[in-house]
């Protein structure tokens, strides 16, 4: 049998031990439920048809996306699409689980405090990647609705896409 090149094994160990400090890292900065969330995100992807679409581009420079599919008045599906940092991965991936199933209007009453309390915690210099989450579903939810919720902070801008 061929042993394996030994380059190939310190190469391992190296890749193994730089991935095991970024995550005590992470684990020093992030709760639980945004590790999990940012490396199993639920609801990743763009919708081909969907019944309400929101973009918003923050001030960070990143941007969100939402898509939904809706019953009637419900939500049925949500999406959601970002070139975000990791916790607006997490962001996305809990918000568009919680608006899953609830009705317009209750979707419009999530607010970044209740997202970053699913979340279990955000630390201080990414509570603005909630309000972006939350800011771009209201986007959907506005455009949908036809402006009755239009809430999005001016700091962020709506994109018209
Ligand atoms: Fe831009 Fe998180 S740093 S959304």
């Amino acid at each position: 049998m061929m042993e394996p090149r030994r380059e190939e094994t310190d190469f391992d160990r190296l890749m193994a031990e730089l991935q095991r400090q970024i995550i005590e890292q992470a684990r020093a900065l992030y709760s639980a439920k945004v590790i999990e969330e940012f490396y199993n995100p639920k609801n990743l992807g763009r919708m081909s048809v969907p019944d309400a679409h929101g973009i918003v581009h923050g001030w960070c420079g990143d941007t969100m996306e939402i898509y939904l599919r809706l019953n009637g008045a419900r939500i049925e599906e949500a999406t959601f699409m970002t070139d975000g940092c990791g916790p607006t991965v997490a962001c996305g991936s809990v918000l568009t689980t919680m608006a899953r199933g609830m009705s317009l209007e209750e979707a419009g009453e999530i607010t970044p405090e209740n997202l970053i309390a699913a979340l279990d915690g955000l630390p201080e210099e990414n509570l603005h990647c909630a309000e972006l989450a939350v800011s771009t579903l209201r986007h959907a939810l506005e455009r949908y609705l036809g402006g009755q919720l239009d809430e999005v902070p001016a700091r962020l801008e709506k994109l018209e896409k």
